[in-house]
């Protein structure tokens, strides 16, 4: 069973990450596949993101989760909020009764360096360029997939990465925490960025408040 990570992050709030090694029958015997997927891959993703909510929550409700305009999963009920993401071989959710949450995985990889100026303010990218430059493309992936779990946290779309989502700069390691902030107009959430960086992977994630 690849369960590749699970953190109790708190009473009510639970993260895991799956390492896909089975075939689709193995989810399937568990999720219900509501949505039309073509892409074999794609669909093996969706259904381990699906798995790991019930994995996490056992009375989770996969049956009554619905799809909002934004693309947002989400249960009418809110008996939980949750989030999913996938990447590759992974799939991780992020799942809490009382918590609006965030999450994103992402491989390490030299493409986001092309998208850097789209997704950092001008104060991120002085960070980032005078802050370990050696690591330049982990540091990158990471504040992507942060931006990703922040926008996935919000979840009614319409934002603007570099000036809504901000992060301010932070020590950056293989795992940690950094502060960020929700800036739309008259709204202004500061956040906390959970963060773990394992085997060429980014996993951002997000707890925000009841
Ligand atoms: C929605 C989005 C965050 C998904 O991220 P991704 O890296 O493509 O894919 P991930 O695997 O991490 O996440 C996919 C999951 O996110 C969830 N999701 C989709 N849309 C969502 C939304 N609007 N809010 C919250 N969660 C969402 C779903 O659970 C989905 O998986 P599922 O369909 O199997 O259930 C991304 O496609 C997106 O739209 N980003 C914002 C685009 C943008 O404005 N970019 C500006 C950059 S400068």
């Amino acid at each position: 069973m690849p369960l590749f990570y699970q953190q109790d992050i708190n009473e009510t709030t639970r993260l895991g990450v799956w390492k896909i090694e089975e075939g689709e029958d193995f989810f399937l015997r568990s999720v219900p596949l509501k949505q039309d997927i073509t892409h074999p891959h794609k669909r093996l993703q969706h259904l381990a993101g699906r798995y790991l909510l019930r994995f996490l929550f056992p009375d989770f409700p996969n049956e009554e989760i619905e799809i909002a305009d934004t693309r947002k999963p989400f249960l009418p009920y809110e008996q939980y909020h949750f989030s999913i993401s996938h990447c590759g071989n992974y799939a991780a959710a992020l799942v809490s009764s009382t918590a609006r949450v965030g999450i994103d995985i992402e491989n390490v990889t030299p493409r986001v360096e092309r998208i850097q100026h789209k997704f950092l303010h001008p104060e991120e990218l002085l960070f980032v360029h005078t802050h370990q430059p050696d690591h330049l493309i982990p540091l990158l992936t990471l504040l992507w997939s942060t931006k990703e779990a922040m926008f996935k946290w919000w979840g009614r779309g319409d934002v603007d990465f570099s000036e809504v989502l901000r992060i301010n700069p932070f020590q950056f390691s293989n795992e940690g925490i950094m502060p960020a902030i929700f800036t739309k107009e008259e709204i202004q959430i500061p956040l906390t960025i959970h963060y773990q960086m394992p085997e060429g992977l980014s996993l951002a994630w997000v707890v925000g408040e009841g």
